[in-house]
């Protein structure tokens, strides 16, 4: 039995308008009717019960949290005061855990892809979780890179070690985290470079030592939050404390340092749908192109992500256009440009 530690508490901004008010994109429906974080969890179906699930996330998301998981037990959702990034988020998990089970593996699962093949997805998770259960290993997802993306992790693959449980086990060489773009085009060329999936999955006693030795302030601050954990004044404690945390991302912080690493391919069909046209990846386009969640009329429209659910659109000759209503706000840009959204949202807080 294995914990799953999703992690919630990110930002997303890309998804504006919808991901305006405090819903960064976890809590969307972007793919179908169920959000991110819906799908996160029906992906573990049958594989963890919904009493070893747990969520870390924003004090100001806990609401959101519960209305979309009713399933799990109030108690397993883990508020942060404050974002301090990914390494403090799973040593937060990780303390929850070791009571729970002091020699429990946990599985960290980003709550903002998308997969395709479950299946295959809970087969490689199962065989990475009886890899990290003998304490030694940190083991990761890998997937094949299409194109020299930076907003990724790579991992340089290293040797075969076995195949477990049917799956290819590789040892890594070498973690980076988010290179250059010319760094990132030379890891696409040489071949043997995986994205990382952001899927971790080891003993949390094993991710504590790591924490302990590569980010002495980080474990510090958890260990006095561990320590508060059974008594009244544990609100107050994480309230002082995990302000003053570092903000590292588990990737810098601990996944580029350690030399323990291993790497199952996530064949599975993974996207990490990072904005508005990740949506053509991800949702079934008609016969034009376009992927659209509105009513109406799209005539000589090709390539455009329409999303304007409940509302009635026309639109005429245009193409490669985003276009996105959520019944207050409008987005209308160009397709190509929608990486860009960061700079329209600043400029939309600098208007007031
Ligand atoms: N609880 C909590 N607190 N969760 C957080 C915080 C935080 O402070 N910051 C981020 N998260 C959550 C996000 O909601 C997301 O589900 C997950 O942690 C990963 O954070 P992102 O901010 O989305 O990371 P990224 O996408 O830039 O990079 C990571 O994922 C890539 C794959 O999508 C890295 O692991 C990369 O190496 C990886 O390639
Ligand atoms: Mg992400």
């Amino acid at each position: 039995m294995f914990y799953a530690v999703i992690m919630a508490g990110g930002a997303g901004e890309r998804f504006w308008p919808l991901s305006r008010r405090d819903r960064p994109k976890q809590f969307l429906s972007l793919v179908g009717e169920r959000t991110m974080l819906q799908l996160t969890f029906d992906r573990l179906a049958g594989l963890v019960p919904p009493e070893n699930v747990l969520v870390v996330t924003g004090v100001n998301y806990i609401e959101t949290v519960r209305r979309q998981l009713p399933e799990i037990p109030p108690e397993n959702i883990v508020a942060e005061p404050c974002g301090r990034d990914t390494a403090a988020a799973v040593g937060l998990g990780a303390l929850h855990v070791l009571r729970k089970d002091p020699r429990g593996v946990m599985a960290v699962l980003p709550a903002d892809h998308y997969i395709v093949h479950v299946r295959r997805f809970q087969s490689v998770l199962q065989a990475a979780v009886s890899l990290a259960a003998g304490g030694q290993w940190l083991v990761t997802m890998g997937i094949t890179p299409t194109r020299p993306d930076t907003g990724y992790g790579y991992i340089c693959q290293g040797e075969l070690l076995e195949y477990h449980e049917g799956i290819p086990v590789y040892r890594v060489e070498r973690f980076t985290e988010k290179p250059g773009p010319e760094k990132a085009r030379q890891f696409l060329a040489s071949g043997r470079y995986l994205w990382n999936s952001g899927m971790f999955i080891w003993r949390a006693d094993l991710i504590y030592r790591l924490i302990e030795e590569h980010l002495p302030a980080l474990a510090a601050g958890l260990a006095e939050i561990g320590r508060a954990m059974d008594r009244s004044s544990c609100q107050e404690v994480l309230s002082r404390v995990y302000p003053d945390l570092p903000g590292v991302s588990i990737d810098y912080g601990i996944m580029e340092k350690a030399p323990n690493v291993l790497v199952l391919p996530g064949d599975f069909g993974w996207d990490d749908v990072g904005s508005w046209p990740a949506l053509e990846r991800c949702r079934e386009t008609e016969e034009n192109g376009n992927v659209i969640e509105a009513r109406g009329v799209f005539l000589e429209t090709r390539n455009s992500i329409i999303h304007a659910p409940g509302r009635l659109v026309a639109t005429l000759g245009v193409e490669n256009l985003v276009v996105v209503d959520d019944g207050e706000c409008l987005l209308v840009c160009r397709k190509d440009r929608a990486q860009e959204l960061k700079r329209l949202t600043a400029a939309l807080k600098e208007a007031g």
